[in-house]
This record gives structure tokens, sequence and C-alpha cells, in this order.
């Protein structure tokens, strides 16, 4: 009778100790770093130019080609390869892009309001976010 009390407590607490540990090693909401995925600057461009469905395009807010005297929401982009790396002290061109998508309010760039569509980073994956990243470094 003792000896089946013990089995049982001893059953019961492994279940509970096996059950709650899954729990607590998940990661909570992890982000991939940037530089697990590659990108694809053909696939960001067609992303960058039409969007989708769930996702507005970026060029809505931005140009990519210097000089139009077009009025828009959001900066020029042409030549941002060069200048990305130099936004934010300690941050390449890579993160930073990266940052800008997902992130848009963390950095303003001078001149500029928070206006950045802002959920870009719950609805694009990882890999169309790396698209974008690598259309953005052929500018
Ligand atoms: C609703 C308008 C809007 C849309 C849509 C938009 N942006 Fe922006 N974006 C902005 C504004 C405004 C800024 C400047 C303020 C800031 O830095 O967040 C900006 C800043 C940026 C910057 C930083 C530029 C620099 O010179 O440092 C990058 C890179 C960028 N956007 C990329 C994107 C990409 C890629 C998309 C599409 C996935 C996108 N944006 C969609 C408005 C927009």
């Amino acid at each position: 009778m003792h000896q089946r009390f013990i089995t049982l407590v001893f059953i019961v607490l492994c279940v509970a100790a096996c059950s709650s540990t899954p729990k607590g090693v998940m990661p909570t909401n992890a982000e991939p770093a940037v530089e697990q995925v590659a990108g694809d600057a053909v696939r960001g461009e067609e992303l960058f130019k039409n969007g989708r469905s769930d996702a507005p395009a970026c060029s809505t807010c931005h140009q990519t080609q210097s000089g139009t005297g077009v009025v828009v929401l959001g900066p020029n982009l042409n030549g941002i390869a060069d200048r990305a790396g130099e936004r934010i002290e300690g941050l390449e061109a890579v993160a930073y892009i990266h940052q800008s998508i997902v992130h848009p309010s963390e950095f303003l760039v001078q001149g500029y309001r928070n206006l950045m569509y802002s959920r870009y980073g719950e609805q694009l994956s990882p890999q169309d976010v790396a698209d974008l990243v690598a259309y953005l470094l052929t500018l």
C-alpha cells in the first residue's frame, strides 16, 4: 500500500515535470538572426514593387530612382546600400535594413516622421525580409 502510494506520487511528479518542461524552453517572440536566411534580390524587387494582399508595396512610399522629384512619404532608397551601414553606429548595412523593415520606429531618418507601415515584422516571413534586404543592397 505504502509502496503504491510512493509510486503514484512519483508518477504524478514526473508527469508534471515532463509536461511543464517544453513550455519552459519554448522561445518567446524569437526572431531568426539576420544572416540565417539567404535573400533573393529578384523576389525582393517583386515584393517591393507589388506588395502582397496582406502587406502594402514599399513603392507606395519609397522611390528607388534618384531625382524623380515626386514627393512621397518615405526617403528615396536610391543608394541605400552605401548609406545603410552608417546610419546607426555599430550596425552593419544588412542589420540596419533588416531593422528598418521589421522595426521601423526604432530609428527615424532625419527629416521624416514615424509613418512607415509598422506590421511588416508580423506579416512578412524571414525569407521575405531577407529578399527585400538583398534587393535594397542592389540599389
Ligand atoms: C506608409 C509608407 C511606407 C511604406 C509602405 C514603407 N515605408 Fe519604409 N519608410 C517610410 C518612412 C516615412 C520612413 C522614414 C522614417 C523611418 O526611418 O522610419 C521609412 C524608412 C525606411 C528605410 C530607412 C531608409 C534610410 O534612408 O535609412 C528603409 C530601408 C525602408 N523604409 C524600407 C522599406 C521597405 C523595404 C518597405 C516595404 C517592405 C517599406 N519601407 C515600406 C515609409 C514607408
